[in-house]
């Protein structure tokens, strides 16, 4: 039993294979919060500590009784109004225009397997994978109640938590801000570990140190955003990847959120994450039911490269679904980098045949096969097929493409739209804007108003009959831009619309997947403005970057890789010089970088030279022979590329009897020191021989002193060993 609750203590004690997380209704009735690491056993509320601590406020029932203060002990669920000053989870606007809020037990049910959210992605396991606790609390005064959800998944070592959130009152109620998670620590020093980035740099990583005051990472762009990633790590201060204690707290949701990393007046750590509540002001009629987005959180004393492993593991096994969930993904060429808008069937045809000549599995057709789309000014909203342009049916060039034995895949951006298009002229309102005021535009296009559900019901009808005219086998959905203007003429509540665009969304994506069961979904926007574990539920792998240049995704790699499986990470080659940075790297470098993810290419073989298509055609093989050691195995980050001269990263089978090494030379000099790659998770005590070399090495020396890297003229080559194991 992993979720026990002990009638003595009044505590909720959570157990993984590695780790304890441990809760206490106290004499108030108030849940606190006792404990989360390693695991261990029996009651732990030795560690509340009372003391008059002055300013600090004190509940009515505490009398004359001091030293009871809800501004110090931890807690699960910190509300406004409890005397708690930190940084709260939850906020409600009361039917009487109070704000406060004080949420006492009621009571509590353990159930086999983990519970799912309504219109919400959410891990999700059988009845014998996992356990659920319901924890119900009420407040006294407004019958507001909030069950709190976690979920406990002990082989993968993942706790989960939710909320829902239900107005059983006698007046509406505005929600003004919901947090999923809340760790309270009562004592030790932190480092907080947190992603951000821009445009074609994405998940650039940052170690700070946790102080006085509240650090917050927050989108409110409407998506999960480039700028910041919805994922905490709160590492110890010596936590290395190999060494020490460590969390994360992952959002599985894809629009606008908060985290607030807090050190309070008495050293203490708070990490909330959740809701953004910009923007927020969700209203409930009476009986009405909110339901907050869960958090994924991991703990483990073995540093980085073992939190990040449970976090793949469960993304991977737990949170993505569908036929692509685990089978290798095909390698395709996408048109976008090879002709942009600027193409023809012909065109698109003549990539196919490339395609087929040097073994890749698909096609792509990206943007611009649709409406009046000849640039990024127009025609987006009408999704039917430009058959001018293509001077064929869609239907046809499909089964021409097919007949080559190359599949077909496509391009959607259904959230936006251009003012240029005849859907904006048809319905106007059908686009979020202020009505009297002039929208911001973003890529000129306005984004079109999810929260309402006859727009999604529109556009989902028009993509099926699209992807109803051939044997459409891949779709990328797109979405270039973060939200503005949030305003929906169809509710006089707009402090809702950010939230139901993300359900419409979900809404939308969920019913595509159930029509379409055979179709490989690919997340995408602008790249990897929505890398988040919310996509991953309907999309199983994500384009990580419109910054396709090797060395620049060798960062964005290294980054997105702390939190999400490299099975999730769409990566291609691309030509050079690269179009997003002028840099011109080996083709042999731009393999192993992109081989690293899901693979494709992304440029116009016919602009390449007889050796590159040889090139090509080898990559295609080596990537086919570890693809299941890529899609399934430890990831382990072998060197920092912020620091290192190299960048370096290894696959190792579940079993440790294989191992694919990758590393990269980020810099040259004259007369360079020698570089050495240290392996990890080999077997210690046995002998793995390197394929291409056919060189038995000792794995305690690999691993203790690694091997040296060749030091070659010239920049970015980059290096794969390939070992297995000598059984005898
Ligand atoms: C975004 C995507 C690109 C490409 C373009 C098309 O930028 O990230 O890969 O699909 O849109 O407009």
């Amino acid at each position: 039993m992993s979720i026990i609750f002990s009638e003595n203590d009044k505590t909720f004690t959570l157990h993984t294979n590695d780790t304890t997380y441990q809760m206490k209704v106290d004499k108030f009735g108030f849940l606190l919060h006792l404990y989360y690491g390693r695991k261990t056993k029996g009651c732990m509320d030795y560690l509340l500590t009372y003391a008059d601590r002055g300013f600090s406020g004190n509940p009515y029932e505490a009398g004359k009784d001091r030293t009871y203060s809800m501004d110090v002990l931890p807690q699960e669920l910190p509300c406004q109004g409890m005397g708690d000053y930190r940084n709260t989870a939850v906020v409600i606007k009361n039917a009487d225009g109070s704000y406060d809020s004080s949420f006492r037990y009621k009571g509590h049910n353990i159930l086999n397997g983990k519970y799912s959210i309504k219109g919400l992605p959410a891990v999700y396991a059988s009845e014998d994978e996992a356990q659920t606790l319901e924890i119900y609390l009420e407040d006294p005064v407004t019958k507001v109640q909030i069950t709190l959800l976690y979920g406990v998944l002990p082989e993968l070592n993942i706790i989960t938590r939710s909320a829902v959130i239900k107005n059983a009152g006698t007046g509406k109620i505005y929600l003004e801000k919901a947090q999923a998670a809340c760790l309270d620590f009562v004592s030790g020093q932190y480092d907080v570990i947190s992603f951000y980035g821009r445009h074609t740099m994405e998940r650039n990583v940052q170690r700070t140190p946790v102080m006085h005051g509240t650090q917050s990472i927050v989108s409110r762009r409407g998506t999960s955003s480039h700028q910041y990633n919805p994922m905490i790590i709160l590492a110890g201060k010596e936590t290395t990847e190999d060494a020490g204690n460590c969390y994360a707290l992952s959002f599985v949701y894809s629009g606008s959120f908060k985290g607030e990393v807090e050190k309070d007046q008495f050293n203490q750590t708070r990490v909330l994450l959740g809701l953004s509540d910009d923007l927020f002001s969700y209203p409930l009629e009476v009986g009405d039911v909110f339901y907050v987005p869960e958090v994924v959180m991991t703990y483990t004393n073995t540093g980085l490269a073992k939190l990040s492993q449970n976090l793949h593991t469960c993304f991977r096994t737990h949170l993505c679904r569908g036929k692509y969930k685990e089978s290798v993904r095909p390698v395709l060429l996408n048109s976008w980098e090879a002709s942009y808008f600027d193409f023809t069937g012909k065109s698109i045809y003549q990539l196919a045949k490339q395609a087929a000549d040097l073994g890749i599995d698909m096609l792509v057709m990206d943007d611009g096969w649709f409406g009046k789309r000849n640039d990024d000014y127009s025609g987006l909203g009408d999704w039917y097929v430009n058959e001018e342009k293509l001077g064929e049916t869609l239907g046809s060039l499909i089964k021409k493409i097919n007949s080559l034995g190359v599949k077909f895949g496509i391009w959607f951006e259904p959230e936006g739209i251009n003012e240029d298009s005849d859907l904006y002229r048809a319905h106007p309102d059908w686009a979020l804007s202020v009505p009297g005021r002039d929208p911001v535009r973003a890529r000129y296009q306005l984004v079109m108003d999810f929260s309402r559900k006859e727009v999604v019901d529109y556009l989902f009808d028009k993509m099926c009959k699209v992807l109803d005219q051939g044997n459409i086998e891949y779709v990328k959905w797109d979405m270039n831009r973060s939200l503005s203007d949030c305003y929906s003429c169809a509710t006089k509540d707009q402090g809702r619309v950010q939230y139901d665009y993300v359900l419409g969304l979900y809404d939308f994506l969920e019913r595509l997947i159930k029509k379409y069961p055979d179709i490989l979904f690919e997340g995408c926007s602008g790249g990897g403005g929505r890398f988040d574990a919310g996509m991953l539920y309907y999309t199983p792998q994500i384009w990580c970057s419109d910054n396709s240049d090797a060395m620049d995704r060798l960062f964005i790699q290294y980054g997105t890789s702390f939190g999400y499986p490299m099975s999730s990470v769409a990566a291609h080659v691309s030509a050079v010089p690269n179009h997003q940075t002028g840099r011109i790297t080996p083709f042999n470098t731009r393999g192993i970088v992109a081989m690293s993810g899901s693979f494709g290419y992304e440029l116009d073989p016919d602009k390449l030279s007889e050796e590159e298509k040889i090139k090509i055609q080898d990559q295609i093989k080596s990537y086919k022979k570890y693809a299941i050691l890529v899609q399934k195995g430890l990831y382990y980050r072998l060197s920092d590329p912020f620091k290192d001269e190299i960048s370096a990263w290894e696959f190792i089978a579940a079993d440790a009897s294989e191992v694919l090494v990758s590393a990269v030379m980020l810099e040259v000099h004259g007369n360079m020191p020698i570089n050495y790659v240290r392996l990890k998770g080999l077997i210690p005590d046995t002998m793995y021989c390197e394929k291409t070399s056919g060189r038995i090495y000792a794995s305690d020396a690999l691993m203790e002193t690694g091997i040296p890297l060749p030091a070659k003229m010239g920049e970015y080559h980059a290096y794969q060993m390939y070992f297995t194991i000598e059984r005898n």
